[in-house]
């Protein structure tokens, strides 16, 4: 419809347009043991990350894959528990580690993202009680801080939280994440803690950037929500109320609070509510035509656009943080990106002042407490010999990125 085909919509995209991939420290890098993920996976029974796929040592290798792919840019996170393994000192080799990283970055002509918290916490953090306990805010700040010091001739861009509502329903009211929670009361303190802490973040690292260039923001994951059954008014209701604690506001408060410099958007799906206690409950839904991908999402493009629609009264540039999705067919990762991508030129030309786009994610890697089943990679990793090699989608993507201007 946009005809992406002919790079028509994407050759209006402008060069400096930010194309670029995401990945977290934890899900590819391997031997994190020091973070409260690794132990919860013991207790848990669950699958262990372990060696992930091997980003530790072979990153220079897949940021070369980035840009043969032509990504200009590259979203990745930083693991606190390496670089603060205990409450005391810093891990000097492990910021000379991340030191490295952001040399071969910049070796490789890709903008760096660097995110600060991507769903996992240093052990004795997590011991204290995390970010529900507001004594430990300062303990993070310290951390920024410190990166920051460090890193602030390198990046330009931040993330300070990776999807904090996620990050709250799972570990604090769904329980399947660390620390195991389900307790309103624990998750309303923690999300006050998160937007106190983000409020701080925010003004700390402006004022240690001083006039340098710094964009700060987090990455907030967006859902479109149908009520299971639309003649069903109770149905109708939870599927409002899911849409309304979870999508909007978050972006709405910070953005006239001043504390964001722009909008960052993980995408990757539409959800179907039933109603059950508060905020309904997901149900199985088949009288529709959205396709489920290999996790059982359901897949609807045109929510990509509604959502940044929507957020077009931010006046904001906006980022697409995260889009991608797991699939058995290899040809359905084109479709999907195909897909969204022709969402991303309609709602530029409506006015969107999108300024990227990164696929989650550049390999495949470590999905919580999926384990390894499944793949999201550009790339995909043979976890016997962690050789990578380019899926179908990746080459796409090239190709669309060449018409499109090439975005260097
Ligand atoms: C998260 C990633 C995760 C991806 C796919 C995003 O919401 O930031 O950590 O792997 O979704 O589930």
């Amino acid at each position: 419809m946009f005809g992406l085909e002919r790079g028509r919509v994407l050759s209006e995209i402008p060069r400096g347009f930010l194309w670029g991939a995401a990945i977290s420290s934890y899900q590819c890098e391997g031997g994190n043991t020091a973070s409260d993920w690794c132990v919860w996976e013991r207790q848990k029974k669950l699958t262990a990350a372990g060696d992930a796929s091997r980003h530790y040592t072979l990153f220079d290798d897949d940021f070369s894959l980035a840009r043969e792919t032509g990504l200009n840019s590259l979203r990745f996170s930083l693991e606190w528990a390496r670089l603060q393994p205990a409450a005391g000192g810093w891990n000097e080799q492990e910021f000379a580690h991340y030191e490295t990283v952001l040399s071969s970055l910049a070796a490789h002509q890709l903008v760096p993202f660097i995110t600060l918290h991507h769903f996992t916490l240093p052990l004795w953090y997590a011991a204290r009680g995390g970010f529900e306990n507001p004594r430990n805010i300062d303990l993070f700040l310290r951390y920024l801080r410190e990166a920051a010091v460090r890193f602030r001739d390198r990046a330009v861009y931040w993330i300070i939280f990776n999807e904090p509502l996620v990050y709250i329903v799972n570990g604090y009211l769904r329980g399947i994440w660390p620390p195991g929670k389900k307790s309103l009361s624990s998750a309303l303190r923690t999300l006050k803690n998160i937007l106190s802490c983000y409020e701080t973040a925010y003004q700390e690292m402006k004022q240690i950037y001083g006039s340098r260039e710094c964009r700060i923001s987090l990455s907030k994951h967006f859902r479109v929500f149908f009520p299971c059954n639309r003649y069903h008014i109770f149905d109708r209701l939870s599927s409002g109320v899911r849409a309304k604690s979870f999508n909007f506001w978050l972006d709405d408060l910070l953005a006239r609070r001043r504390l964001l410099d722009f909008v960052g958007v993980n995408y990757y799906c539409g959800e179907f509510v039933r109603t059950k206690g508060l905020f309904g409950a997901e149900c199985a839904h088949t009288g529709h035509a959205l396709s489920r991908n290999a996790v059982g999402w359901y897949l609807y493009p045109e929510g990509l656009k509604k959502i940044l629609m929507r957020l077009k009264r931010l006046s904001l540039p906006v980022i697409v943080t995260e889009n991608g999705t797991a699939e058995t067919d290899e040809a359905r990762y084109a479709e999907y990106l195909r897909r969204h991508l022709e969402q991303v030129a309609a709602a530029r030309a409506e006015g969107v002042d999108l300024r990227g786009y990164f696929w989650w994610s550049l390999i495949d890697n470590f999905e919580w407490d999926l384990g390894f089943g499944p793949r999201f990679g550009l790339y995909r990793v043979d976890y016997r010999t962690y050789e990578r090699v380019m899926r179908p989608h990746a080459a796409l993507y090239r190709d669309l990125i060449r018409g499109a201007g090439g975005g260097r």
